[in-house]
């Protein structure tokens, strides 16, 4: 029915539309939830931990490197530097990065906030810090760094060794860059390269041949095709000892279908689902054979 006055049609129209757009947000948020619960469901079906693991690699991995509680000096460094930032209440221009990379909005945000909803949590730091240990990679390329939650302990695991890797991280947000550049400098983590590009035009200007990068994490857009537009063009990169671990392969049923396009290349032969990430290799003198594993 149309109203008689002009404004309120206007306000009426309008605030159906945001009630609208609001309801389905709402909506999606709550299927994007359902979905997540059911797929870890089906993880917890489905995973194991070392027993029943045959792959001799695959058990020293988990017994040697995932299960392995001892706490290290680094925890606590890593500890501190997600608590500085959780406790900086300045606000900072992010730009956003949508679907496809394209950059659709810039707004303003909490530093805190930031670093409460975007980036590894504690024991998954923790854990890529034993990874990198585990086995000490002379280059590592992060897709994604935000505030560097990940790179500390990317840098930390290499630093630990004594040899320090060659690590380079990628982040799109200029802003967002600066203050993980700050944030590194305040906890002397110096072996990091962040370099403030959007992805797609990094990997264009470079060489991309084997050995460029052993270690990549994959924390960057997470849709399908970007995720295996990155997969595609990286794979030159790879060697038999390459280690590349994606974040989020269960986040929607997109990311499952890229996960599982993944799994089925021919030149991947192990690959270990541990819910949150997928790690893949490319030993040659592996079996192919997929892994899900409780970490
Ligand atoms: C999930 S966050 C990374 C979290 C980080 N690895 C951590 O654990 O702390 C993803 C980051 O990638 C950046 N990003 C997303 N898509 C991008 C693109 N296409 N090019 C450049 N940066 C992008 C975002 O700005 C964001 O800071």
């Amino acid at each position: 029915m149309q109203s008689v006055i002009p404004e309120f049609s206007l306000f009426t129209s309008h605030f159906s539309l945001l009630a609208a757009f609001s309801y389905l947000r709402a909506f999606f948020a709550k299927s994007l939830m359902l979905f997540q619960i059911k797929s870890y469901l089906k993880f917890l079906w489905k995973s194991k931990n070392e027993h029943g693991v045959h792959s001799p690699f695959v058990f020293n991995l988990v017994t040697k490197c995932f299960y392995d509680r001892k706490p290290e000096p680094e925890y606590a460094i890593l500890k501190n530097y997600r608590n500085s930032l959780l406790e900086n209440k300045n606000t900072i221009e992010v730009t956003d990065f949508g679907a496809g990379s394209k950059v659709f909005k810039s707004n303003t945000r909490q530093i805190a906030q930031i670093a409460k909803t975007a980036g590894i949590t504690p024991k998954r730091a923790e854990l890529l810090f034993r990874i990198v240990n585990y086995f000490q990679p002379e280059s590592i390329l992060e897709i994604g760094t935000s505030l560097g939650l990940a790179t500390s302990a990317l840098a930390l695991g290499s630093r630990s060794l004594g040899t320090k890797a060659k690590i380079i991280t990628l982040e799109g947000c200029p802003e967002t860059a600066n203050q993980c550049q700050l944030q590194l400098q305040k906890f002397n983590i110096n072996n990091v390269e962040l370099i403030i590009t959007e992805f797609l035009e990094y990997f264009k200007t470079q060489n991309l041949e084997p050995k460029t990068q052993d270690l990549i994490y994959f924390d960057g857009n997470h849709s399908k095709t970007a995720t295996l537009d990155y997969f595609e063009l990286l794979l030159p990169t790879i060697t038999n000892d390459s280690v590349w671990i994606f974040d989020d392969i269960h986040w929607s049923s997109a990311m499952e279908e890229a996960w599982e396009i993944i799994k089925t290349h021919p030149k991947v032969t192990v690959t270990i689902d541990t819910f949150q990430w997928g790690l893949v290799f490319f030993r040659r003198e592996q079996p192919k054979e997929h892994f899900v594993i409780r970490v």
